[in-house]
């Protein structure tokens, strides 16, 4: 296991602040519901199973926090934290999925025999959560290996590695398997504008695990690809429609064109947690807005003029028909996504 986002232990939950790096590899422990939400919010943990992860766990931290003194009101603060950790980022959909799950375990328990039979109820629930991503990542990581060959390019976007899940990742994972099997293979690493998640997380944890890895400017995808670089580009995502359009990371559309121009095949890769069976096409994802100091003022140095209009979108969303595949914990998912989403569900 390359690094560990999340931790609970000892009913307590530690993640890495992933603001700081990586020039800083800090662990710091959540005590509160509101610096749960406040990590969430700000991307001190990110990526959309991890999202889901922490929230889970966010709901026992809440509880734990208002000491209630009856199952009762056990019960109303539980939701009452689910509902409050839902609204702290909109796009990935594990964050509704966990949160969801957090309440029926809290209905469901309402007749339990203590306050602390309801927490360790609730607990048990986070620790599922947890546990599932863990084996989905293994199996990921397993059937996404199979699309790497000796003597590939593999362009990836943003971070989906061991900082996003419980183990090693969605995208990432087939690089740790790749690696692990012995194959030998370059991946290019697409800085990912405004925040950097390309160049602060994936460079740095690919490098950790020695896996060759070269960071490039977003805009450099398309001459890099040209050149004859890029045999295979494969990414995370935060939310899958039910026909496979797929909401990632802002840049992921313009890579999957790029892909399709240069006859390169476009997968991603996620859990089935972060499908939205519901959504029929990607028009329904809830694109997250972000504030345009990310883009006026990254990381502190101003870099455009004062007032500056910005228009900061920080998800966008691929249609099905440029996407190869999608690498999930059930297998590879091919065309028609419609057909195959539904018999994977
Ligand atoms: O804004 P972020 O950093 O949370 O965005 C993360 C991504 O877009 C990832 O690619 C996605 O969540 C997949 S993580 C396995």
């Amino acid at each position: 296991m390359p690094v560990q986002a999340i931790r609970w232990q000892d009913g307590q939950l530690f993640i890495i602040d992933q603001t700081l790096l990586p020039t800083e590899h800090i662990e710091i422990r959540l005590n509160t519901l509101g610096e749960v939400w406040e990590a969430i919010k700000i991307l001190r943990i990110r990526g959309a199973p991890a999202i889901g992860i922490c929230a889970a766990f966010g709901v026992v931290v809440g509880v734990k926090e208002k000491a209630p003194s009856d199952v009762e009101s056990a019960f109303e603060v539980a939701q009452d934290a689910a509902d409050y950790l839902a609204t702290s980022r909109p796009t990935a959909v594990n964050l509704f999925k966990a949160t969801g799950r957090m309440k029926v375990t809290a209905d469901a328990n309402q007749g339990a025999s203590s306050t602390d039979a309801f927490i360790q109820a609730l607990e048990a629930e986070a620790i599922a959560v947890f546990d599932e991503d863990q084996a989905a990542c293994k199996a990921m990581g397993d059937y996404g290996a199979s699309l790497i060959q000796d003597g590939d390019g593999v362009l990836t976007h943003c971070n989906t590695g061991a900082l996003v899940t419980a183990l090693n990742g969605t995208a990432l994972a087939a690089m740790y398997r790749a690696h692990e099997l012995g194959k030998q293979f370059k991946v290019y690493a697409d800085e990912t504008r405004p925040l950097l998640q390309g160049a602060r997380l994936t460079a740095w944890e690919l490098m950790q695990a020695g896996i060759d890895v070269t960071l490039i400017c977003d805009n450099a995808a398309a001459q890099v690809m040209r050149e004859g670089r890029i045999q295979l580009a494969i990414v995370g995502a935060d939310r899958i429609a039910a026909n496979g359009d797929t909401a990632n990371k802002i840049g992921t559309y313009g890579v999957a064109v790029l892909a399709k121009a240069h006859d390169i095949p476009f997968y991603i890769a996620a859990p089935m947690s972060t499908f939205d069976h519901e959504l029929e096409s990607g028009d329904g994802i809830p694109i997250e807005q972000r504030d345009p100091e990310e883009v006026t003022h990254g990381f502190g140095r101003q870099t455009a003029p004062d007032n500056c209009p910005v228009y900061n979108p920080a998800f966008d969303v691929t249609p099905a028909s440029l996407i190869a595949g999608i690498v999930t914990e059930k297998g590879i998912l091919r065309p028609p996504y419609t057909e195959s989403i539904a018999a994977a569900r």
